[in-house]
């Protein structure tokens, strides 16, 4: 299979051409990425020489550079967004142009040049914030900020594709991931570096919010199954099933670290929070999956990664990440 992986220079993205390249020696990748602030080629450093892997710098809310990046592949599978909450909240324009325009964008493509298969990477944000039970992939879409907001309104785009265009496209929803190559602006990266580094680590809130955490490598299997055997016009939520609130997390990073927990600070909450995610997951289980990675040897594993690796993380804490740390913290909180 020949396949256009956009944002590929990304967190999950990157690990998912990995995972594509090491498992089907026959397949080839394109990688359109825009390099934003979270586009990293050092996260493909490894496979840049393999003559089955192509980058391309692009936008995917430009027609031309997506029809030309996408010509003669058999499916689309678009990682591309703008990702993180917080600085949806700072500003949202990116968000609504990458995230829906772009979305846009490619699905337009698609259907010009009869894309066989489309495979949209969402969120289990797009269901809002879970009191009870979990959410199934038939619950009503309720989205709390400006990120889950825009990734609500490409999957309603691509739903809609698939009913009135019978463009073959799949959703995916996963929960939060973690793993190595994660952008430190996320909860366990930023953790992890701003304990090694001594620094504070902003809990927001009561810290009692709940995530559902996925490695990274299990995430990338889901999605690979959903390509190879989902129902086109289907959606999949895959969850890790680990459901952790953000003070045991912490407390779990810090001791892994042998740092005290004197470092935790607790800061004004981010508006809006969502209390708790969670889903129901019986559809891709049902395809054959579950999660191979047991949550506390990944995190552990996740926390050597950024101790081995400060080469990666420190250059990007001392950039653009500086700039932008600084304005989420202008206020004082
Ligand atoms: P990321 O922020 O690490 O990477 C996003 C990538 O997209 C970057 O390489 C960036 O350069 C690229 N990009 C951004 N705008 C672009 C544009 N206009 N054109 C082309 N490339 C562009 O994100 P991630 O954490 O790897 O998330 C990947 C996808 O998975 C996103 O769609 C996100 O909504 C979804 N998702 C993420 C998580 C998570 O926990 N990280 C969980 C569920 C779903
Ligand atoms: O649930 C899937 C989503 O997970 C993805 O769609 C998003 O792209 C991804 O960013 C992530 O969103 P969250 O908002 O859940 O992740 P984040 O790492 O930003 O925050 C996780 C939890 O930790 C959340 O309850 C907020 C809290 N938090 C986060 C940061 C950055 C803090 O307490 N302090 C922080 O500094």
């Amino acid at each position: 299979m020949k396949l256009l992986v956009t944002g590929g220079a990304g967190f999950i993205g990157s690990h998912f051409i990995r995972h594509i390249l090491r498992k089907y020696p026959g397949d080839s990748v394109v990688n359109l990425d825009k390099l934003t602030y979270a586009g990293n080629l050092e996260n493909l450093r490894d496979v840049e020489g393999d003559s089955r892997y192509r980058f391309v710098r692009g936008d995917i809310c430009d027609g031309a550079a997506v029809r030309e990046a996408m010509r003669g592949v058999d499916a689309v599978l678009n990682f591309a967004a703008e990702s993180h909450v917080d600085r949806s909240i700072l500003g949202a324009d990116e968000f609504l142009k990458t995230d829906v325009l772009g979305t846009f964008t490619l699905l337009e493509a698609a259907r010009e040049l009869g894309i066989s298969r489309c495979v949209q990477i969402s969120t289990d944000e797009v269901y809002g914030s879970i009191e009870r039970g979990a959410a199934k992939e038939s619950a009503p879409l309720r989205p709390s900020n400006p990120y889950s907001a825009s990734k609500a309104g490409a999957d309603l785009l691509v739903s809609a594709y698939w009913t009135t265009h019978r463009l073959p496209v799949l959703i995916t929803r996963s929960s939060n991931n973690f793993g190595p190559n994660q952008y430190p602006e996320k909860l366990i990266p930023l953790f992890i570096t701003h304990a090694l580094e001594d620094r504070p680590l902003p809990l927001y809130g009561d810290g009692k919010n709940v995530r559902d955490w996925l490695y990274v490598r299990d995430n990338c299997a889901a999605i690979d199954l959903v390509l190879h055997a989902g129902v086109p016009g289907e959606v999949y939520n895959v969850g890790g099933g680990t459901e952790v609130e953000n003070i045991v997390l912490t407390r779990q990073i810090l001791r892994l670290l042998g740092k005290p927990e004197s470092l935790i600070q607790p800061v004004k909450d981010r508006p809006g929070h969502d209390r708790r995610y969670a889903l129901d997951c019986h559809k891709i289980r049902a395809l054959g999956w579950k999660p191979a990675h047991e949550f506390g040897a990944a995190l552990a594993e996740t926390v050597r990664w950024y101790q081995e690796h400060e080469a990666w993380w420190r250059p990007i804490k001392s950039g653009e990440f500086k700039a932008y740390y600084a304005r989420q913290y202008a206020s004082g909180a």
